[in-house]
């Protein structure tokens, strides 16, 4: 395992803490530290209770069945999502209560109460179901942060359907593979959408996706007005505005479904090249999202909620729309990107709207940090009073940042450690309890058990790093990976018995607090995005120049990690300037422009143990200029002095 010593030896020395101020901590949903106590000793209990706070078509039995490492949760239970999200809203108060309030990089805007939001997922479902979709479907989703993805999210919902999700970012090969494994008939997409003011083109890319691919019918939201530079093929295309002006106007009744059907599929990166797609049911994954709104979020109703993520990834599903939406809370959403046309966007944002609650990640806060304060100056944030953090370690430095420039010293900060396989925040601080620490997500939620153990898992004594754990089932938790239960049994619960395993180093300090490392496994965290290394590691190889690609995280002071790739190349193949771009270019083309390297190294062979094994901390000390270590497991040294001679010329 590598439990990064550098990095533990800094935070030891970090001790600031901060306690709620009085004022918060007065108005806070949750103020009493029994909390805890009461979810520890029974979790089924608590559990049981949160999920009372759903509307359901008929009452779960059981609470939860752990056949480890299958669980189920609210057995019995029938309940529709989208009808939590939207329907039950507009039959009380709230049906003119603002749902999302969207922004789109151009400047336009749009206000959708709960009520609009309800006759717009209709049509959407109405639509859905004319196009033959029906319960347990996949629908693949490759849109842009536009009004129309969460309402076809909860169109899925509301039929029944499961959605994939899959972010704007990604190539048409990375969509493929996912429409592929999914075995979705239907793809909503856009002609294009909208990034620092350039269009992306996801319509040409979803029509390389789609061929020979099960995809039957490809609607196509016209976001740009692209209509002229985008093709449309006859009998699988169309457009969506003009398949919702055949809906009727009439409510569609939402599907009963199952607390255990499935209510979407997120593909994320694993330690092999081929992306998981990430199993969450109905029920659990709800509640586990509306629980946080109340507990780690402190929302009320008179909240306005900005979540800076796109809903292609898991934060922008539970902290965009089924999290907030279920608890009837008003979102921001904004399509485009924080410079655009501005450094100031998203503070011109928060003044403008009013946002009273933001969840960023480090790598944009590290960001704002490099840009200066200047840009927040312009702008009245008073309104905020919680701000959250999420995506990879917050670094003291930039956790005091956010703290004194964005929160002006008033508002608490809640730094949330939970992955897609988890659902919702698992180790985040209750805000008008729990004392927080720069750079420490500081304990388990109620309800969560997690522990730091050894190899043997043992659990490890204060400040040794060990493997974070999570020793209880949780009602968010995934259920399998789409497709291969085997891999779901041995990624997560093949190290230790009954336990899962996230793949993250962390230790905890004297008092309990917990402080993450990273990741202990080949997954590389790029400004919060999870790349697998051999993802990238086989899209070089796909070059013919290529003869073998090793890619390793480098520590980057804005996006957290970089890629760099080393790479030998074949007998005669030039290893010049056009190559290093032809590589990176490959790459984009693959993946997607996140997993683009930072730089390509060429190596006349890569540093292997003598069984063959890459030895991947060796590249990293590499590329991040440290000492070499112990390197006489080589089979040829002298190929790391020519590594580090080669690195040298690059910088
Ligand atoms: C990392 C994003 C430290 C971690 C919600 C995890 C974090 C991976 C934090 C999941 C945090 C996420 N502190 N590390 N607050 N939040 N991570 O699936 O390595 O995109 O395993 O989910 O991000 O990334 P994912």
């Amino acid at each position: 395992m590598t439990v990064e010593t550098e990095k533990l030896s800094t935070l030891l020395h970090e001790n600031r803490t901060f306690p709620p101020s009085e004022s918060f901590r007065a108005q806070a949903n949750f103020q009493d530290e029994n909390i805890y106590q009461r979810a520890l000793d029974d979790p089924e209990t608590y559990w049981a209770e949160q999920a009372g706070e759903l509307s359901w078509f008929k009452p779960f039995e059981i609470v939860c069945s752990w056949q480890p490492p299958h669980a189920k949760w609210f057995i019995e239970g029938k309940l529709n999502a989208a009808y939590n999200c939207v329907d039950r809203h507009t039959e009380t108060w709230r049906k003119n209560k603002a749902a999302i309030i969207w922004e789109g990089e151009p400047g336009d805007q749009r206000v959708i109460t709960y009520d609009m939001l309800r006759r717009e997922v209709d049509k959407a479902a109405h639509m859905l179901k004319s196009l033959g979709v029906k319960k347990g479907d996949r629908v693949t989703i490759y849109l842009p942060m536009i009004p129309e993805l969460p309402v076809a999210m909860l169109a899925c919902a509301k039929i029944g359907a499961v959605h994939s999700i899959v972010f704007g970012g990604f190539s048409a090969k990375s969509l493929r593979e996912r429409i592929i494994d999914a075995d979705s008939k239907i793809l909503i997409t856009a002609d294009a959408g909208w990034r620092r003011g350039k269009q992306i083109p996801l319509k040409a890319n979803a029509d390389i996706a789609v061929e020979e691919t099960p995809i039957e019918q490809v609607v196509v939201v016209s976001r740009v007005g692209a209509e002229s530079n985008i093709t449309m093929k006859d009998g699988r295309d169309a457009y969506w505005h003009e398949l919702i002006k055949q809906s009727p106007t009439t409510p569609f009744e939402p599907e009963q479904m199952d607390s255990e059907d499935i209510l979407f599929l997120l593909y994320t990166s694993g330690t092999t090249g081929k992306p998981k797609g990430i199993v969450h049911t109905t029920a659990g994954y709800l509640t586990g999202a509306n629980t946080s709104m109340r507990t780690v979020f402190d929302l009320k109703d008179s909240d306005i909620f900005f979540c800076t993520a796109d809903i292609g990834w898991i934060t922008g599903h539970t902290y965009i729309v089924y999290g907030p939406l279920s608890a009837g809370a008003t979102v921001v959403m904004y399509e485009g990107s924080p410079d655009y046309p501005g450094r100031d966007r998203f503070w011109e944002m928060v003044d403008h709207y009013g946002v009273t609650i933001l969840y960023t990640a480090p790598t944009s806060i590290r960001t704002f940090m490099k840009w200066g304060p200047q840009y927040l100056e312009q702008h009245d944030l008073s309104s905020l009073r919680l701000l959250g953090t999420v995506g990879e370690p917050i670094n003291p430095e930039a956790w005091m940042w956010y703290h004194e420039h964005i929160g002006k010293k008033r508002c608490p900060i809640v730094d949330t450690w939970w992955q897609t396989e988890t659902g919702c925040a698992m180790i985040a601080p209750l805000p008008g309890i729990v004392e927080t620490k720069p750079g420490s997500a500081t304990r388990a939620v109620p309800g969560i058990e997690i522990d730091i153990v050894d190899e043997q898992g043992n659990s490890v004594d204060a400040k040794d790093g060990g493997y974070l754990v999570i020793k209880k089932p949780w009602p968010s938790m995934l259920r399998t990976v789409w497709g291969d239960d085997e891999r779901f049994q041995k990624t997560y619960f093949g190290q230790f018995k009954d336990t899962y395993l996230p793949g993250d180093g962390a230790h905890r300090d004297e008092q309990g607090y917990i402080w993450i490392l990273g990741r202990i496994d080949d997954v590389i965290n790029v400004s919060g995005h999870r790349i697998g290394t051999a993802e990238v590691e086989s899209a070089l190889v796909a070059h013919p120049a290529v003869a073998e690609a090793a890619v390793i995280g480098r520590s980057d002071a804005i996006k957290g990690q970089a890629i760099t790739a080393f790479v030998s190349v074949r007998e005669g193949a030039r290893t010049d300037d056009a190559l290093i771009a032809e590589l990176k270019q490959s790459v984009v083309e693959k993946i997607g422009a996140m997993a683009r390297p930072e730089e390509i190294i060429f190596s006349a062979e890569l540093p292997k143990t003598r069984s063959a094994k890459i030895m991947r901390r060796l590249l990293r000390d590499i590329a991040e200029g440290r000492v070499l270590g112990d390197t006489t497991t080589l089979a040829d040294p002298t190929v790391v002095e020519e590594l580090k001679a080669q690195y040298k010329d690059t910088e």
